[in-house]
């Protein structure tokens, strides 16, 4: 029987499984890892592209390999968060890559086709049919644009050499693949919070409903929002880290006639945000910051911001703002060393920070997990299991307040990593009719 895939495309993590008729199996997409982070970077000196961790290591951990003044590998151009390009005007325009313009639609085949060659590696055939996941919303108050992203990401996966593609929202995968294990049927709450959207079902699980073949009238409600963690990051770095970098300091004012401004704010939103940060890299950004330097009252701070435009250091900055934010998942407190500026700055984080600079987003979560219960036509009391899944639902905040709304549910967390892409595949096996 030919194999089915699922494709768990995330923002900031892909994953995927393989089934020909029997229990799904996780594919190895980088070295034994069932994960591959959503990256790619392609070195600016010779031809190729790197993915996954090995291009994480390239561009941000390993200053020697591709650091400003590394002779072998020069800055090439580094990108993560590509999913949220989908449905956007990023997809025609693109972003310069190697001197030429990369359009995402292009950027994102890339990726897919790396997915698509360990996938037929795993299954040693050609993979022809394939559930991809999908948010609920790729992008928010837009129908037309929401379809057009999962258009767009079809049209991928067939370039990838997909013959037979169908979509499944991801809380959705993430409900499939936990009811393997539940022998009672319950009624679910599954929260999926990720790197770049939240997103959640109302859901009965488990007994026999598990073997139906069409699940249709057990899903009572979806909802969704393009926040995720990349966004935490974004409101993180904005609040704690981009002070550090001469935010809402002043320039001018050196003789009477010329006035006292607070420094342009545009750079700092670029850099804290993962989608962004490489559009920073031009000519009048750098000339005009520097035209900036020259009259700004603290010249330490802002001198920060030009040497990491001038040296592309964007995303070394934006990942020492995630790692700290996942730092204090675990401990109120994070010390932060800025040791790839010149001036090696140093700071502390507290948590109370993180969770005041995001504190507007998770309400705004909370309400869409709020309206997911609405449309169901249930109460929140009659939820008695919620599922917890995608990397950014590990922030304590975020895990307290989203819980508190289901009071009589036990909470489930396990396998978070893998239960999309598994229960994709399960979908496959019903869709492509392997069982
Ligand atoms: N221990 C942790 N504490 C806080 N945040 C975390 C932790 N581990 C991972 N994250 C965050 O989780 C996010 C990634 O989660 P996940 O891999 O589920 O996303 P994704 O599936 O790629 O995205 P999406 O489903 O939105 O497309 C990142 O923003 C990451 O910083
Ligand atoms: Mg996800």
């Amino acid at each position: 029987m030919a194999f089915v895939a699922g494709i768990d495309f995330g923002t900031t993590n892909s994953s995927a499984a393989i089934s020909n008729g029997g229990t799904p199996k996780m594919v190895s997409l980088e070295q034994s890892f069932d994960t591959i982070p959503t990256a790619l970077y392609f070195p600016n000196n010779k031809p190729g592209v790197y993915y996954g961790r090995d291009a994480m290591a390239r561009a941000i951990d390993n200053e020697s390999i591709a650091g400003y003044n590394d002779k072998e590998e020069d800055n090439g151009r580094f990108m993560r968060s590509i999913k949220r390009a989908l449905g956007t005007n990023l997809m025609t325009s693109g972003t310069l890559v190697k001197g030429k313009m990369l359009t995402f639609d292009k950027i994102i085949l890339y990726f897919m086709r790396h997915l698509k060659e360990k996938i037929d590696m795993a299954a040693n055939e050609s993979v022809e049919s394939v559930v991809v996941g999908r948010p609920v919303h790729f992008v928010d108050n837009d129908l037309s644009a929401d379809q057009r992203a999962q258009d767009e990401l079809k049209k991928i996966a067939t370039d990838a050499g997909f013959k037979n593609i169908e979509f499944l929202y991801e809380p959705i995968a993430a409900a499939f693949a936990h009811e393997r294990t539940l022998n009672e049927e319950q009624l679910a709450a599954v929260i999926d919070i990720g790197g770049g959207t939240s997103d959640f079902t109302i859901i009965k699980l488990g007994g026999d409903l598990k073997n139906k073949f069409d699940r249709s009238d057990d899903i009572l409600a979806n909802s969704g929002t393009r926040i995720g963690g990349n966004d935490f990051d974004k409101n993180l770095a904005l609040a704690e880290f981009m002070p550090e970098f001469g935010k809402g300091t002043l320039y001018g004012g050196r003789t009477k006639y010329e006035p006292v401004l607070t420094v342009p704010v545009g750079h700092f939103h670029d850099l804290s945000d993962w989608g962004r940060v490489n559009l920073l890299y031009t000519y009048k950004n750098i000339n005009n910051i520097k035209k900036c330097l020259w009259q700004a009252h603290d010249k330490e701070r802002y001198g920060r911001l030009l040497e990491v435009i001038e040296k592309q250091l964007g995303h070394k900055v934006l990942s020492s703002v995630e790692k700290t934010k996942i730092h204090l998942t675990d401990n109120d407190m994070a010390h932060v060393v800025l040791d790839f500026l010149s001036d090696s700055p140093k700071f502390a984080v507290q948590r109370t920070k993180l969770e005041e600079s995001i504190s507007p987003l998770i309400t705004k979560i909370s309400g869409i997990a709020n309206d997911c219960v609405t449309m169901a036509g249930i109460k929140p009391s009659d939820v008695r299991l919620v599922v917890l899944t995608g990397g950014s639902t590990e922030v304590p905040y975020v895990r307290d307040v989203l819980c508190n709304l289901f009071q009589n549910a036990k909470i489930s967390a396990e396998n978070k990593l893998a239960s999309v892409g598994l229960g994709l595949t399960y979908d496959a096996m019903r869709k492509f009719k392997t069982r």
